[in-house]
C-alpha cells in the first residue's frame, strides 16, 4: 500500500548554504510530488464522502428536524437550510441511527402516528426525552430529500433477531404480509430500498462489552434470519474495532471465510489531543501549538491503522470482496463551555479542516479497501459540517474542506511519492506536505495539498504532462483555531488560489502556512 514517502530533505529547507536566496525564503519548505499516472490505487468510492447523523445531543432534533409545525421553513419536518447546503454538497451516504444509540433502539418505536409513538430516555447522551418524532419513514424521507444512500445501523446490544427480522420485512417487503401492509397504512405503500446494513455499532464498548468471537456468531446469527427479496438485499456490515485493536476485524473475516455474509468490516477512530477519553480532552478553540501538534499526529496515525487492519483482512480476502468501512472518525474536544456534556458539541477550526483533508488523502490511498467512510457526525456534533443555534445556520471549515475535495469521488486515485521536509514541534515530528492526486474521467487531474506548518510557507514542485490549464481553490486563515460563528459565518471559507503555475509540464504551486489548495488540471 502506498501512502507519502518521505525523503530527507530537511537540510534543503532549512539551508540557506545548499540553494542561496534571501532570510525570508529560508523559510519556505521545498517539498517535490512525483505522480505515479500509471500506478492507479483504485476508484474512489464517492462513499468515502459519507457522513453519520445520531440521535444525540442537537444532531437530529434541532439540527436537522425541526418538526411540520416549525417556525424554521421546513420540508416535511427537516430543515430546508440544512437541508439545502448538504444537497449543494452532495451526501453520497447518511449512516442512522446511532452510534451508541443504535444497540438501544427499537424501531418500533419510530413508526405510526407521532402522537402515539412512545417517548424514551436515551440514555447514552445526555439523559434527555427522546420522542420518537424521525422514525424509519423520517429518515427514508430525508435520504429522498438529501438523495443519498441509506445505512441503517440495527440494534444487536438490546435487540433480536427476530426484531431484525420483522424490521428488514418491513421496510423491504413487496409481499402483503402484516408488516408489509403495517408499513402501507403507515403511509409508505412500495418497499424502500436499503442500501447498507450494519448490524449493531462498537459491540466491544456500547453496544454490549462483547468479546470479538461472541460478537461474530452474533453477526452471523443476526444476519442469517435478515431475509430480504434478491434484488433488495443491503451490503451487509459488521461492526469492528477502534483504532489500532484489529481483534475484532480478525475474528470477523475468520468468521466470514465459510459463511460469506460479510459486506464489509467497520474500523472507527478518533483524533483526541490527549489521546484518550480519560479526563479532560482538549479545547476546541483556544489551544496551543502541541495540541496543533498532537491532533495532526493522531490524524495521520490512521493510516497506519487502515494498512493494519487491511492486512488482517487480506489474510483471509487476498481478493478484497470485504470492504473496510471507516464509518466513524473525526476529532474528538471537550465540549463548548455551558453546553451539555452529552452532546458532544464542539466548535470546527482550520485545524479540523486541514485534518479532514488529511484523513480523506489517507482513504484515497486506501481505496482499494477503504470503500466508505463517514464523519462524526453531520450536525452540531463532533466535527460536523453544519451548526445551528434555533433558526440560524453556519458551515464550517469542515464543509468547505468537503467541498474543496468533491471532484475526487469517483475518480481514480494515483500513486504518488512525496519529498517533504517534517513540520516539527516539542520534540515531534511529522511530514509538513500531504497530498492526493487523482484521475477524472475525462482524464484530467485533481490534486489537493496541505501544508500544515502553522509557521513555513511551502513550495511544491511537480511533473505533470500533456494537461494545459490549472485552476484551483485555497482554504487558509490567519490562526490555527481560526473559525466561523453565527455572526462571522464567513470568517474561514475558500478564496480562488492564484499561487499555481503550470508550464510545459512543470507545475510549481506556493502555498501560505496552514493551508489546504485543491487544483485541477486540464
Ligand atoms: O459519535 C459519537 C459516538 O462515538 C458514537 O455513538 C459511538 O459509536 C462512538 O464511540
Amino acid at each position: 500500500m502506498k501512502y507519502f514517502s518521505r525523503l530527507l530533505v530537511v537540510a534543503i529547507a532549512f539551508g540557506s548554504f545548499v540553494r542561496g536566496g534571501s532570510a525570508a525564503d529560508d523559510a519556505v519548505i521545498q517539498a517535490t510530488l512525483t505522480i505515479h499516472a500509471d500506478r492507479p490505487v483504485a476508484t474512489i468510492a464517492p462513499e468515502i464522502y459519507g457522513q453519520f447523523a445520531e440521535h444525540l445531543g442537537q444532531g437530529m432534533y434541532g439540527g436537522l428536524w425541526v418538526g411540520r409545525h416549525s417556525n424554521i421553513p421546513n420540508l416535511r419536518g427537516f430543515r430546508k437550510d440544512v437541508v439545502g447546503a448538504l444537497r449543494v454538497l452532495g451526501v453520497p451516504v447518511v449512516r442512522w441511527p446511532g452510534g451508541c444509540f443504535a444497540d438501544q433502539y427499537h424501531w418500533r418505536d419510530g413508526i405510526g402516528l407521532p402522537a402515539r409513538r412512545p417517548v424514551r430516555v436515551n440514555t447514552t447522551w445526555g439523559g434527555v426525552e427522546e420522542s420518537n418524532a424521525v422514525g424509519i419513514h423520517e429518515y427514508m424521507d430525508l435520504m429522498s430529500q438529501l438523495g443519498s444512500k441509506s445505512y441503517i445501523d440495527s440494534n444487536v446490544g438490546t435487540g433480536s433477531p427476530q426484531e431484525t427480522k420483522d424490521w428488514l420485512e418491513y421496510m423491504t417487503s413487496p409481499s402483503h404480509s402484516a408488516l408489509a401492509q403495517e408499513r402501507r397504512r403507515n403511509g409508505r405503500a412500495p418497499p424502500w430500498r436499503l442500501d447498507y446494513w450494519a448490524f449493531g455499532n462498537e459491540l466491544w464498548g456500547c453496544g454490549g462489552n462483547m468479546r470479538p468471537q461472541v460478537y461474530a456468531d452474533l453477526f452471523h446469527w443476526y444476519a442469517t434470519f435478515a431475509k430480504t427479496p434478491a434484488d433488495n438485499t443491503p451490503l451487509w456490515i459488521a461492526a469492528g474495532g477502534y483504532g489500532d485493536d484489529a481483534s475484532f476485524t480478525d475474528a470477523l473475516m475468520a468468521s466470514d471465510v465459510k459463511a460469506h455474509q460479510i459486506g464489509a468490516v467497520t474500523l472507527h477512530h478518533f483524533a483526541l489531543p490527549q489521546g484518550n477519553f480519560d479526563g479532560p480532552k482538549g479545547p476546541a478553540t483556544g489551544f496551543g501549538e502541541d495540541q496543533w501538534m498532537s491532533i495532526m499526529r493522531r490524524t495521520l496515525a490512521l493510516d497506519g491503522m487502515i494498512a493494519a487492519h487491511s492486512a488482517v483482512m487480506d489474510k483471509y480476502d487476498p481478493q478484497k470482496r470485504v470492504a473496510l468501512f471507516v464509518d466513524e472518525w473525526s476529532n474528538w474536544y471537550d465540549v463548548e463551555p455551558g453546553t451539555n456534556p452529552g452532546f458532544l458539541h464542539q466548535q470546527n477550526t482550520l485545524r479540523d479542516a486541514l485534518t479532514a483533508a488529511l484523513s480523506l488523502d489517507i482513504f484515497h490511498a486506501h481505496a482499494d479497501r477503504v470503500r466508505m467512510a463517514c464523519i462524526t457526525q453531520m450536525v452540531n456534533v463532533l466535527q460536523a459540517m453544519i451548526h445551528t443555534d434555533g433558526p440560524r445556520m453556519m458551515l464550517t471549515p469542515t464543509y468547505h474542506v468537503y467541498m474543496m475535495y468533491k471532484p475526487f469521488r469517483g475518480a481514480t486515485d494515483l500513486s504518488i511519492d512525496l519529498a517533504t521536509p517534517d513540520y516539527v514541534y516539542g520534540g515531534q515530528s511529522v511530514a509538513a506536505i500531504h497530498a492526493s492526486v487523482a484521475r477524472g474521467a475525462d482524464g484530467h487531474l485533481i490534486l489537493a495539498l496541505t501544508n500544515i506548518d502553522p509557521h513555513r510557507a511551502a513550495h511544491v514542485a511537480a511533473t505533470v504532462a500533456g494537461l494545459q490549464s490549472v485552476s484551483g481553490t485555497i482554504l487558509t486563515a490567519d490562526a490555527m483555531d481560526a473559525h466561523n460563528t453565527f455572526d462571522r459565518p464567513d470568517a474561514v471559507k475558500p478564496a480562488a488560489f492564484h499561487g499555481a503555475t503550470l508550464v510545459g509540464s512543470a507545475l510549481n504551486v506556493d502555498m501560505p502556512a496552514k493551508s489546504l489548495v485543491v487544483l485541477e488540471l486540464r
